[in-house]
């Protein structure tokens, strides 16, 4: 094949350029055409659009981080309550699902609803919320079976014990039968005790007829009908651990686990006000639980919703093994029994307030990373490493260097340019001082062996436990060793593709293929290669597939041809669901810089970031040199990157490329101009 044959990858495109004109540029030192003077100069790259990251960002939050999602890592749920009449809402509908691992229905497991007239039960909208959480699999709590409130006239008005005692047991047998299996817990009884300070039991038509005896007569028929589902007592203004409501539940619930009365939770509703819990709030769930108890946060709402208020009450919940879930009683102010205090932790319009944000760090969310900036700025170091010829190896140049870092040092591998053609280098260093000392492994001596390699690209597959370089040959080629640190561990160079894609020889012109760059996300390994003809492709195969099948091959991004030359890299910003695209283009003053472009996708269309000779990725505009501006190109090379594996991951912040440049005098034969690596750090970095 003939690329094969040539001796250097930008040769024929050199010769093809000088073809159109520049031969009859005269060779005077300050003028010569290096191969980055091109005739005629291209044409400026078009001007950016505004990155669209916004959208991107509320979706990747919601992927990585949810109240739901965040209260599991810890082993716990966060629900709401729940209106069946809103669940055709889709605002309503979406936040439910999206945020929430647990529900409770409103109002309608609640007597009124379930049982309206006596013997004459109701289920259908309590139903749609049981369907509701069993298709998203969300806990069910079950409220409630037993309360004051809420409680149709013709039980209220029931004034014999026998008679109440038996349509107490009825109900209760009834509602938790029906939803046997599928509520994970149930209030079995709701709000049985007296504000203030005698903390007796509220003079209910229970307590009265049935004496107080009636709780636990009620959780032991919860426990005969439905003996899987947690029995919880449930009352409100009991947070406060001084509280003689507070110190007479506690009194109950020791009571009832001394003497084997099947309870299992309490729960605390937690309806704050401004100032939101008290400040003995979690010894009042820790002494709860030290009974033996579970103990949930079942009702949650604060006025006015400050974040703070909302921060503490979950990390209260945090902070004791036993409690098990928070549920907060509603989704939207909107939809809020207490709307005119705005409560909750979602506004009318189901946007995040700063309370969800507050709950959600305090859950442990860490706090979205930070996105890459719109633009760059940065300070070059001066050579840090160049060519090392001995005998065999007459080399002019280094180019092309790939990075990772790997067991406390650097590793790089770079093209050689020499009169001969390309070959690969490898070498090892703790840190940058220590890079113009390191030893130069040419690994032509080993299996990937002499001829042309060139533009290595190095990273870790986690899957395979192997390292892979992957580098031109005039085909995609590739080597594996088992240690980066074993120059002679590589294997014998290996094609990707049959041959050039076809879509590749279509577009490529006199260009050349070159630059290949393998970037995995969990399903997929897409590989990306330039033309030196304005095209980006990209191929792609499976996570389980690769290094094989390679197919699909597809224009990613194109642009006129000096605007987007080659050099092509891509990466997988830290903590985002974004991806970052550099290429290598050649400016209107004929030197080399980057621009670059994001996307969500690997496989979607590419947004301009920071992609004009203006405002480039790098360019020599945006560049400072402390130790003098010894390059004006800022050329082929490699961001450093976060992690080595195949997901190309790229910190957000404080970047740092190591790229090529070559003292701007130099021109003559392309193969033998002077190229050294160099270390570019971002400055001003906003994160
Ligand atoms: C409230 C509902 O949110 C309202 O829609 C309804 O009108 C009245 O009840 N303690 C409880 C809950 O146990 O059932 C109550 O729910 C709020 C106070």
């Amino acid at each position: 094949m003939k690329p094969l044959k040539r001796l250097g990858r930008r040769r024929a495109s050199i010769l093809s350029l000088l073809a159109v004109g520049a031969l009859a540029i005269p060779v005077a030192a300050s003028a010569v055409p290096d191969d980055t003077v091109p005739a005629p100069a291209p044409k400026a790259p078009r001007a950016p659009q505004a990155p669209k990251t916004s959208a991107a960002d509320a979706a990747d939050a919601a992927q990585e981080s949810t109240l739901g999602g965040q209260a599991a890592t810890s082993g716990r749920y966060f629900g709401t309550a729940v209106a069946a009449g809103r669940l055709g809402d889709s605002t309503y509908a979406t936040i439910l699902n999206r945020e929430f691992t647990s529900v409770t229905a409103e109002n309608e497991m609640k007597w009124d609803a379930t049982e309206p007239a006596r013997g004459a039960f109701a289920f259908g909208p309590a139903d749609r919320i049981a369907s509701q959480a069993a298709a998203r699999k969300q806990r069910l709590r079950g409220h409630t079976l037993v309360w004051h409130s809420q409680l149709p006239a013709w039980v209220a008005s029931i004034k014999d014990a026998n008679t109440l005692r038996g349509v107490m047991n009825n109900h209760i047998s009834t509602v938790a039968n029906r939803y046997k299996g599928k509520v994970y817990a149930w209030d079995v009884v709701n709000e049985a005790f007296e504000d203030g300070p005698g903390g007796q039991l509220r003079p209910s038509v229970f307590q009265k007829v049935l004496g107080n005896g009636f709780i636990e007569q009620a959780f032991r028929t919860a426990r005969a009908a439905d003996p899987k589902a947690k029995l919880c007592y449930n009352d409100y203004n009991t947070d406060d651990w001084t509280h003689a409501k507070t110190q007479s539940v506690y009194r109950m619930v020791r009571d009832f686990k001394k003497r084997g009365v099947p309870i299992d939770c309490v729960g605390f509703q937690s309806h704050f006000g401004a100032e939101g819990p008290p400040a003995n709030y979690r010894t009042t769930l820790a002494s709860f639980a030290a009974l033996g108890v579970d103990v949930q946060i079942t009702e949650l709402d604060i006025a006015q919703a400050a974040p703070t208020a909302y921060a503490e009450s979950v990390k209260a919940c945090l902070s004791v093994a036993r409690c098990t879930g928070i549920t907060a009683w509603g989704i939207r102010d909107s939809d809020s029994w207490r709307v005119k205090e705005s409560p909750l932790l979602f506004d009318g319009r189901g946007k995040q307030k700063p309370a969800y944000q507050a709950a959600l760090s305090a859950l442990g969310a860490k706090k979205p990373a930070a996105g890459l900036p719109a633009s760059f700025r940065w300070t070059s170091s001066g050579p840090l490493i160049g060519p090392k010829p001995d005998a065999a190896h007459k080399v002019a140049a280094l180019k092309d260097p790939t990075v990772v870092r790997h067991d406390g040092k650097y590793h790089v591998f770079a093209s050689t340019a020499s009169k001969s053609g390309y070959n690969l280098v490898y070498l090892n260093f703790k840190d940058w001082s220590q890079a113009g000392k390191a030893t130069h492994h040419y690994l032509d001596r080993t299996a990937i062996g002499t001829g042309y390699r060139a533009a290595p690209q190095v990273f870790y597959n986690t899957q395979q436990r192997l390292w892979y370089l992957v580098y031109q040959t005039g085909n995609a080629s590739y080597s594996t060793n088992p240690d980066i640190n074993d120059p002679s561990g590589w294997s014998a160079p290996r094609h990707f593709y049959p041959s050039m894609p076809e879509i590749i020889k279509q577009n490529m012109g006199k260009g050349n293929w070159v630059d290949m760059w393998v970037i995995c996300d969990t399903a997929n390994c897409y590989q990306f290669s330039s033309d030196d003809n304005g095209h980006l492709y990209r191929s792609q195969t499976t996570v389980g597939q690769f290094p094989k099948g390679f197919g699909s091959t597809v224009i990613a991004a194109k642009d006129s041809k000096f605007a987007m030359f080659e050099a092509s890299n891509v990466y997988k910003v830290q903590g985002r669901n974004q991806y970052l695209l550099l290429v290598e283009a050649i400016g209107s003053d004929g030197r080399r810089y980057f621009r670059s472009w994001t996307t969500n996708s690997l496989a979607g269309s590419w947004s301009p970031l920071a992609a004009t000779e203006g405002n480039p990725f790098a360019r020599s505009n945006n560049v400072t040199f402390p130790a003098g501006a010894w390059t004006k190109d800022i050329s082929h090379g490699e961001l450093i990157r976060a992690s080595n594996d195949q997901t190309l991951t790229v910190p957000a912040c404080n970047l740092e490329y190591l790229y090529q440049g070559q003292d701007p005098k130099a021109g003559g034969d392309y193969d033998l101009l002077p190229w050294r690596l160099s270390l570019l750090k971002q400055t001003h970095s906003t994160c």
